[in-house]
């Protein structure tokens, strides 16, 4: 690959030259990812435990960009239980979207790669190793084993197509044998699901007569039409106020439910996974930093990462100037450093933090965490450097103390 030059610019010729790389990987993926009448056996797994929907188990995604590779998702491990909603939290570009677009094979190719790692879907008899599936076979479970709820719903439903037609779509092409007039008594029966009187009204319009809510409320029809076994929902209530929040989420839950399927819920916001979440998986910088029950990760924050996000969270009742904000920015992804990821923002690191990337380790039956303070060797020098309690970053306190 091309070096880069010290002022961080890369020439036109260097940039040729990582493109052309670029696309010699690329294409190795695209003609295996669109070769036709693959043998199932090629990418048949076994789950590692049959109570999980989904297992991730060391994806590496990557971007083969022309500036260089972006890691977006690096060496994720982590699992979707049968039935229960997994948290998903992280700030901006930390590959929480990349991860579950990962899943449902969406990424943007042919730049976006999964490079390495296994994602295991449980289909009840079997098992799929998702990284292998190829695109034919893929089609098959995108919708009805595995949807998705957007962000957007104005840039995701169609502008051009009437509401009825889009969800008509979805149960039409995972149900070939229905008739036209059955889709249309399926996708009534699908938007009445998700709480909308005449439904049979609302299948004659467009996309722009609707609120904001009712899009969202179209959208999680669309997603829940086929009754998948997993719903990943991405930041699904960040457009809408609060009131109209509140509704979704419950709709969310109690369609979960109904259906029994699994959520991957992804979110900035702390408040909706301490209401939704059964269990919350941290990421930083495309790792997983820390994962536990509801109740590990609120009340008993590890990864100085974690603590810093539960300190900037608003607490009804605690009187703050200002809310707190973790220093410093996330290393560049084109560029990872080799060791800690967070060590350039977090003060209460440890000499052997200057070493290797650390690895994860359990600290009770349901939660692990990668942080140097937490192995045995280093935690009586933690204890006397004062940085085994919430005190780094200034806080005292937090969630803890809710
Ligand atoms: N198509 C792409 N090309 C190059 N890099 C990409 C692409 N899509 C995502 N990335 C990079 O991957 C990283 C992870 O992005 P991702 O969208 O998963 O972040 P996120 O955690 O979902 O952030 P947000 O909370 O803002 O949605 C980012 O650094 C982003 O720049
Ligand atoms: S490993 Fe070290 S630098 Fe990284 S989060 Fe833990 S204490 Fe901080
Ligand atoms: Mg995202």
């Amino acid at each position: 690959m091309a070096k880069h030059r010290d002022d961080g610019y890369l020439s036109a010729r260097e940039s040729r030259q990582i493109s052309r790389a670029n696309r010699k990987i690329t294409n190795e993926f695209e003609k295996r990812w669109k070769r036709k009448n693959v043998p199932e056996s090629e990418y048949l797994t076994e789950m590692h435990d049959k109570a999980n929907a989904v297992e991730f188990d060391d994806l590496h995604t990557y971007f083969f960009t022309d500036s260089g590779t972006v890691k977006s998702v690096d060496g994720v491990s982590f699992e979707v239980p049968r039935g229960k909603t997994v948290g998903v939290v992280g700030e901006s570009g930390c590959g929480k979207s990349v991860t579950s677009l990962s899943l449902m094979q969406l990424l943007q190719r042919p730049q976006g790669q999964i490079v390495s790692g296994e994602i295991r879907l449980n289909l009840g008899d079997k098992a799929y190793d998702i990284t292998k599936v190829p695109q034919m076979a893929m089609q098959d479970l995108r919708g009805n084993v595995v949807s998705m709820i957007f962000q957007e719903p104005m840039t995701s439903l169609n502008p051009v197509f009437r509401i009825g037609d889009q969800v008509d779509e979805v149960i039409a092409l995972h149900n070939k044998e229905l008739s036209a007039q059955e889709v249309r008594k399926r996708t009534i029966e699908a938007i009445q699901m998700v709480g909308i009187a005449n439904a049979e009204g609302i299948c004659e319009m467009f996309p722009h007569e609707l609120s904001g809510g009712m899009r969202q409320r179209i959208m999680i029809a669309q997603a829940l039409a086929c009754e998948p076994a997993i719903i990943i929902a991405d930041e699904p209530t960040t457009a809408l106020d609060v009131t109209i929040q509140a509704q979704i989420l419950d709709l969310l839950r109690n369609l979960k439910d109904k259906i029994n399927s699994s959520i991957m819920l992804i979110t900035h916001d702390l408040g909706v996974i301490a209401e939704m979440a059964d269990y919350v998986v941290v990421m930083y910088a495309g790792r997983v930093v820390e994962r536990g029950t509801v109740e590990d990760i609120f009340h008993h924050p590890a990864h100085p990462y974690t603590i810093g996000l539960m300190a900037s969270k608003p607490v009804v009742g605690r009187e703050v100037k200002e809310l707190f904000s973790i220093p410093g920015k996330v290393p560049n992804p084109i560029n990872m450093p080799n060791y800690c990821y967070l060590r350039d923002r977090c003060d209460r690191r440890l000499a052997p933090c200057d070493g290797d990337y650390p690895c994860e380790i359990a600290i009770s039956d349901t939660h692990t965490v990668s942080c140097y303070r937490f192995y045995e060797e280093y935690r009586a020098q933690a204890v006397a450097d004062g940085k085994d309690d919430m005190s780094a970053f200034g806080i005292t306190g937090g969630a803890q103390d809710e």
